[in-house]
């Protein structure tokens, strides 16, 4: 397939669409923050809300030109493909059940999508958008942001150069709070549709949170997920998803060692956690320990040894982390940062491929369809787990 992204000038900021977004919602904002950050990218359209009215008054609001403010991602992917100055890439931040369809329409219009997670609302649809994404010739960027953090990108490479020995244990958890009543109800748009398992899927808490956590876990530590022991519960009263799960891993074999084993812990309902993800990674030489909410800071445990604090940007961090650090350590990096980098590193890619359909420089990273099918298959398998009373399950 011919992609329209590849066919347009190439010169200046790479020219960005989204779909979702709109007033009043939460991560396209964000998305936005994180494509501007370093100038790679200019927003020019948009299918930002559900509701006609609301689109047009968002892409205003947004300084887009009324008439790529559509009603519809179907219009703006067509009409966009068929521009001299169409977008070149879309950022799709709908609710999950919506992922699919929008995605679907854009690579087929040639342009390269930039999505968040979980990948779709079913495993299903998950593995018609990976053959459509790999056989399109466009790039399939999933927002899984806290992969783009540098201490995390750190902990990588210290996995994968043999710091830690060979890898036994992985403790993750992402707990929250927001859901402790029954949010739903009371007009939050945000948790209605998180609750409802139309749009969410099948998965609640462990689709909406679960996956960041397996996704880091996997990422940092390079292990395979073989099978799951998954309890999903419900605890608020008249709630149809998930909002708290435990899930015990058994991951693939690495080699001769004995495989690694696993923890991770989901909440919603948990009072006093805001965004606590945590992961801890043990290996046969030493132990690994970050969290998101105090993300410039690894610890390091070479076994025997006193506990090391490396920092961002710090003198014992390496160049895994230094390519996606902007400022000198001590000024915080967070959340955004992180975000960015996922864009920053899409940004490459794509350049890349519109300079003369250039490859792909090798050590660009970024989350792909790849893992987001990974992520829907956790998803599936721990909601079958736990219909069978935790049994263990492959995935
Ligand atoms: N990576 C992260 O850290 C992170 C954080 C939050 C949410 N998310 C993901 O981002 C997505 C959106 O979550 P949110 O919290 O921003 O939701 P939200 O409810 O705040 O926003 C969703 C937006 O999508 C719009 N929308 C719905 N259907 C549409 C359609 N057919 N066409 C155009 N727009 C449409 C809504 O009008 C709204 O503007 C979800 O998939 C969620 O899992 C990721």
């Amino acid at each position: 397939m011919v992609s329209a992204s590849q066919n347009t000038p190439s010169s200046g900021p790479i020219r960005l669409g989204m779909v979702g977004g709109g007033r009043g919602a939460f991560i396209g904002a964000v998305h936005r923050i994180a494509a501007r950050l370093d100038g790679d990218y200019t927003l020019v359209a948009g299918a930002l809300s559900s509701d006609a009215k609301r689109a047009l008054e968002s892409g205003i609001e947004l300084g887009l030109s009324p008439d790529r403010c559509y009603r519809s991602f179907k219009d703006m992917a067509k009409i966009e493909a068929a521009r001299e100055d169409g977008i070149e890439a879309v950022s799709i931040v709908t609710p999950n059940h919506m992922h699919y369809p929008a995605a679907r329409a854009f690579l087929e219009a040639g342009i390269h999508v930039i999505c968040d997670k979980p990948l779709t609302s079913t495993l299903d649809d998950a593995e018609k958008l990976a053959t459509l994404a790999e056989n399109s010739g466009c790039l399939f960027v999933l927002t899984h942001n806290y992969t783009g953090y540098p201490m995390i990108r750190q902990a990588r490479d210290m996995v994968a150069s043999g710091r830690l020995g060979s890898i036994r244990l992985v403790q993750v958890e992402y707990v929250q709070d927001w859901l402790t009543e029954a949010e739903e109800g009371s007009g939050n748009k945000q948790a209605e549709w998180r609750t409802d398992p139309e749009q969410s899927g099948a998965g609640g808490c462990v689709g909406d949170i679960g996956t960041h956590a397996w996704n880091l876990a996997t990422f940092v530590s390079g292990l395979q997920t073989e099978s799951v022991a998954a309890d999903l519960d419900t605890f608020v009263a008249g709630r149809r998803l998930d909002d708290n799960v435990h899930v015990m891993l058994r991951f693939k074999p690495e080699g001769e060692e004995k495989p690694a084993k696993g923890m991770l812990w989901s909440s919603q309902v948990a009072p006093g956690n805001e965004n606590s993800l945590k992961l801890r990674v043990y290996g046969s030489k030493g132990g690994l320990e970050w969290q998101q909410e105090d993300p410039n800071r690894l610890l390091f445990t070479p076994f025997g040894k006193p506990k090391q604090i490396l920092t961002r940007g710090g003198a014992a961090t390496g160049a895994a982390a230094a390519r996606v650090t902007r400022v000198p350590p001590g000024h915080p990096e967070g959340y955004l940062e992180g975000f960015a980098n996922i864009y920053a590193e899409a940004a490459r890619a794509i350049r890349a491929r519109r300079d003369a359909g250039g490859k792909v420089p090798g050590d660009v990273f970024y989350p792909t369809v790849r893992d987001g099918l990974d992520g829907m298959r956790f998803i599936d398998a721990c909601v079958r787990s736990s219909a069978k009373n935790a049994a263990w399950t492959n995935l």
